[in-house]
């Protein structure tokens, strides 16, 4: 594994031509049958996605260093990479042992939030590329609210300008070298800013498609190379036909 996380997506991407992340959200039945479902799901849409993204739907009840490992492995047996999306937040000596479990338990990068302060964001960037492994931090949520706080006005130390919060923390992540942003497809100008200033060097990854109201097609015009899509797949009636039609979008 001597590539690094983004051109190890870019492989993926390529080999599945998609550039499709599906969000693993399953409901939770039992713990067999979530383990079943996560790794069924895993192998039927395997040819539609580049990458799977495991939050606290599979995180929390399965077990991390062994039934959550079994899907991480399954992933890139079939050449998929895996992002453990736990938006981390914590000190620096808490973030590395985190981390170091994440990487253990086989996932290749995780979500982080850069509202941890620029220090504590470095030294996670840095611990993961010890690893050869990537961190996503979080300039923009998708969700209705978001504005709260990555839009807050603040004043940039640097330029004594008044930016928005994300405005800063694009330029962290700029600096810092992260492994890719995730900003909600319900934000379209804001991808589109965020594109216009990283655009081929962090890749932007987008969740909020369809069920948050996001337009998939809009979001990849205005920037966005990775989609990141969950209920609106695994919740279809037919999860292969609607991975496939996101597919498509993403890679025309
Ligand atoms: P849906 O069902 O809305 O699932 O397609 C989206 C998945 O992505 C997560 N999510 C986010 N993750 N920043 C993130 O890092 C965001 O702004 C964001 N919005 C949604 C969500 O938890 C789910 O797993």
């Amino acid at each position: 594994m001597s590539d690094i996380f983004i051109e190890r997506i870019k492989k993926s991407a390529n080999l599945h031509e998609s550039k499709l992340v599906l969000a693993l959200d399953l409901s939770y039945t039992n713990k067999k049958d979530l383990l079943k479902f996560a790794k069924n799901t895993t192998n039927t849409l395997g040819d539609y996605i580049c990458a799977i993204k495991i939050n606290f739907h599979l995180l929390l009840p399965l077990d991390l260093h062994s039934e959550v490992k079994t899907i991480t492995g399954l992933a890139h047996s079939i050449g998929l990479q895996t992002i453990a999306d736990i938006k981390l937040n914590d000190i620096s000596n808490t973030n590395e042992v985190a981390l170091s479990h994440l990487w253990s338990a086989g996932f290749d990068a995780l979500t982080m939030n850069p509202f941890i302060g620029f220090d504590a964001l470095r030294d996670a960037i840095l611990y993961a590329h010890k690893n050869n492994n990537g961190v996503i931090a979080l300039v923009y949520m998708s969700h209705k609210g978001a504005s709260d706080t990555y839009g807050l006005k603040v004043i940039d130390p640097k330029s004594n300008t008044t930016v928005q919060m994300y405005e800063l923390f694009l330029d962290w992540v700029e600096e810092l070298n992260a492994d890719g942003i995730v900003v909600g497809a319900t934000l379209p100008e804001i991808i589109k800013r965020c594109s216009a200033r990283i655009k081929g060097k962090v890749p932007i990854f987008s969740p909020g498609v369809d069920t948050q109201g996001g337009d998939a097609k809009q979001a990849l015009a205005n920037g966005s190379d990775y989609l990141i899509v969950g209920r609106s797949i695994v919740e279809a009636k037919d999860p292969k036909v609607q991975a496939s039609q996101i597919r498509q979008l993403t890679w025309s």
